[in-house]
């Protein structure tokens, strides 16, 4: 009998289903060591609209080779992404009962798959969280590090608000593994924060995260870019503890400014950002010196522009972006989202 998501509880499938957040780094992942360790402790904000839903359906395997089968967005794909594929390959071999049964995975991204932002680090996550909760298995640190495993970022997912990942001596129980929360170390200020995302380009990504971390290998600025992530890592902590919005934002527009720096000096140079990247981050300098306004910029490996601001400075953002960004708003360029709280597990939920 030919399987579609329709049929699959008559045919014997129980679910599971979670959703989980994509993250805005503001200090950056950018280098690998081992087996995707990260080469300098990072540190996001978990985001709440940009999310990706996982649906897990499993039965025990009827035939000799277990059912394998995938769709996106309630459509039947060819394949896996290569990315779920090895993840799905390394949890069952480290709980082979897996491989006893057939699946059928169905995932959604709410957010636009061109936009840049990155579902590896939402789809991962969730992922990790229905194959593991399959095999019985709800720890976080243990989820944290299957989700690295599939893609760094996602390791960040695991946990709502402020979250670290990577080994630093500033934080009890950090780890290269395993992400941990950083919302209790900070007040609730710090996790009031919007973040408007302008789309300057919905292109494909030039570049692969893959193939951008591995020009850190030997880049000839590492050692002076593991040590700048290290201390601006502990610098933002300080300043967020101390509700210090001004050196908050510094930091993170020295974070990216210095991932494309990083990128525009390796061996093989890319140039990520676009004039329009460079547009935005100039109107939104000048109007945080004009008014007082504490909104900041941070980029990913592309042109997008995330911008950062807290949410009691909302109205004045909005006539901002309507103002100086209205090509963006009236397109519908622009997603707002905000922090949010983590993932979630949805039940019965059909997508
Ligand atoms: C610039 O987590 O996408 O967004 O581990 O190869 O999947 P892989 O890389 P990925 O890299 C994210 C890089 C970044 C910075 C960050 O999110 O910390």
């Amino acid at each position: 009998m030919d399987l579609n998501l329709n049929n699959l509880k008559k045919n014997d499938y129980q679910v599971v289903c979670f959703e989980a957040p994509s993250n805005i780094a503001l200090i950056k992942y950018w280098g690998k060591k081992n087996n995707q360790q990260p080469i300098n402790p990072s540190i996001s904000y978990t985001l709440s609209g940009c999310k990706t839903t996982f649906q897990v359906f499993f039965r025990e395997k009827k035939e000799d080779l277990p059912v394998r089968k995938f769709f996106f967005d309630g459509k039947e794909a060819n394949d896996f992404s290569k990315k779920s594929s090895a993840l799905i390959e390394k949890i069952s071999s480290d709980y082979p009962i897996l491989r006893s049964l057939d699946l059928v995975l169905n995932s959604k991204n709410t957010f636009p798959h061109s936009s840049g932002i990155a579902s590896s680090a939402s789809s991962m996550c969730a992922l990790s969280l229905c194959l593991l909760k399959i095999v019985g298995v709800e720890d976080k640190e243990i989820i944290s590090n299957y989700s690295r495993q599939g893609s760094g970022s996602a390791s960040r997912s695991i946990y709502g608000g402020l979250v670290s990942w990577g080994e630093s001596e500033v934080i009890k129980n950090s780890s290269d593994n395993f992400a941990s929360s950083l919302s209790g170390e900070i007040p609730k200020s710090m996790l009031d924060i919007g973040d408007a995302v302008i789309l300057i380009d919905e292109g494909v990504k030039k570049v692969s995260s893959s193939l951008g971390h591995s020009l850190m290998n030997d880049h000839s600025h590492r050692e002076s870019r593991i040590y700048n992530a290290k201390r601006r890592y502990e610098k933002l902590i300080e300043a967020m503890k101390e509700s210090d919005f001004s050196s908050w934002g510094e930091i993170i527009e020295q974070e990216a400014l210095e991932l494309h720096a990083m990128m525009m000096t390796s061996e093989t140079p890319y140039i990520l950002i676009k004039p329009g990247t460079l547009n935005v981050i100039e109107k939104v300098q000048n109007f945080r010196w004009k008014k007082s306004v504490p909104i900041y910029f941070t980029l990913d490996a592309g042109p997008n522009v995330h911008l950062l601001y807290p949410l009691s400075y909302e109205k004045e953002v909005l006539s901002f972006i309507k103002s100086e960004l209205s090509e963006y708003d009236k397109n519908k360029k622009i997603i707002f989202d905000r922090v949010g709280v983590g993932p979630k597990e949805l039940m019965g939920l059909s997508l």
